[in-house]
C-alpha cells in the first residue's frame, strides 16, 4: 500500500481473565494497517472479537500483547482524534438534538479554541449535513431510530476526529433506513474527495452487503480465538449508489465474503 499508514495493529492479542470462569482469548495474532483516508470494514461471526479490536483502537481496552498505534504513536487511552459511535445511539436523553451535537464541543477538547459563534456554526453545519435542520429542538425520544443515528453521526462529525470508529452503527435500523444511511455516510465521509482529505474509518458490521457497499477493504475475522482470516479489496468505483448494488462485481464480492464466514456463522448461531 502506497498511502500513509494511519492505524497499525501489530500482532495484537487480547485475553480476558474472568474470576471463576475459563479465560477467553478474544483476539490473537491480529496484524493490520489502515491507511489515511481508508474505509475499512470488519466482518465476522458473533463473538469473534470485532468490538474488542475496535475498543483497542479507541483506547478503551489495552491489548495483552502486541501494539496498536496511530500515526506511529502507541495508543494507550482514548483521544480526541478518535471518535467512537456505537449501535445503541448513546444520546443524552435530557439534551435536544442541538445539545447532543454541541456536547463534545462544549465539554470536550474538540471545542478548544472555538468561541460561541464558531461553535454555533459548527453545530449548525453538522445538523444540516445529516439532514436534521428543523429538528434541532427535539429530544431523542421524539425521534425515529434513523433520526437518532443521524444525531449520533452529527455529534461524532462535529468533533472533527481524524479517525471514526464505528461499531455496528446502523444495525438497529430497519432495512430501508439502513440503505439510505449507508449512502449518507459515504457522502458525509467524503467519497468524492481524495483520500488525503478523508477521515479514516474502521466500521464493524454483521451485514456483508453493507460491508461491500461501504468498504475500500473488508477484513474478515474468524472466531475462537478471534483472528484475521482474510482482507478483501473492494475495487468498486466511487461514488457508490444504488446502481453499485446491482453490479455483478458487488454480488460476487458479497458471495465470496459470505463463503469465508458461512460455516462459522452457522456454528455461532447454535453455540
Ligand atoms: N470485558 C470482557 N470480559 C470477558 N470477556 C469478554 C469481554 N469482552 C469481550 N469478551 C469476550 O471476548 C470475545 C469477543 O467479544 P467481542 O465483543 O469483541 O465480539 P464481537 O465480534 O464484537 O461480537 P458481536 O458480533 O456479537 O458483537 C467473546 O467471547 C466475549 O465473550
Ligand atoms: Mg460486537
Amino acid at each position: 500500500m502506497s498511502e500513509a499508514i494511519k492505524l497499525r495493529l501489530e500482532n495484537i492479542g487480547k485475553r480476558f481473565d474472568v474470576a471463576g470462569a475459563a479465560r477467553t482469548i478474544a483476539v490473537q495474532d491480529f496484524t493490520l494497517d489502515v491507511a489515511q483516508g481508508e474505509f475499512l470494514v470488519i466482518v465476522g461471526p458473533s463473538g469473534c472479537g470485532k468490538t474488542t479490536v475496535l475498543n483497542m483502537l479507541a483506547g478503551l481496552e489495552l491489548p495483552t500483547s502486541g501494539t496498536v498505534s496511530l500515526n506511529g504513536r502507541r495508543i494507550t487511552g482514548p483521544g480526541p482524534e478518535r471518535g467512537v459511535m456505537f449501535q445503541d445511539y448513546a444520546l443524552f436523553p435530557w439534551h435536544t438534538v442541538w445539545g447532543n451535537v454541541e456536547f463534545g464541543l462544549r465539554h470536550g477538547p474538540a471545542g478548544d479554541g472555538l468561541d460561541a459563534a464558531a461553535r454555533e456554526r459548527r453545530v449548525r453545519s453538522h445538523i444540516d449535513l445529516v439532514g436534521l435542520s428543523g429538528s434541532e429542538g427535539k429530544y431523542p425520544h421524539q425521534l425515529s431510530g434513523g433520526m437518532r443515528q443521524r444525531v449520533a453521526l452529527a455529534r461524532l462529525m462535529a468533533n472533527e476526529p481524524a479517525v471514526l470508529l464505528m461499531d455496528e452503527p446502523l444495525a438497529a435500523l430497519d432495512a430501508q433506513t439502513r440503505i439510505i444511511l449507508q449512502e449518507e455516510l459515504l457522502r458525509i465521509w467524503g467519497q468524492d474527495r481524495p483520500s488525503a482529505e478523508r477521515r479514516t474509518v474502521v466500521f464493524i458490521t454483521h451485514a456483508i452487503d453493507e460491508a461491500v457497499f461501504l468498504a475500500d477493504r473488508v477484513a474478515v475475522m474468524t472466531t475462537h480465538p478471534g483472528r484475521l482470516k482474510a482482507v478483501i479489496d473492494v475495487p468498486l468505483p466511487r461514488p457508490r449508489d444504488d446502481a453499485t448494488r446491482a453490479q455483478s462485481q458487488f454480488q460476487a464480492l458479497s458471495q465470496h465474503i459470505w463463503g469465508l464466514i458461512r460455516d462459522e456463522a452457522y456454528r455461532a448461531t447454535v453455540t
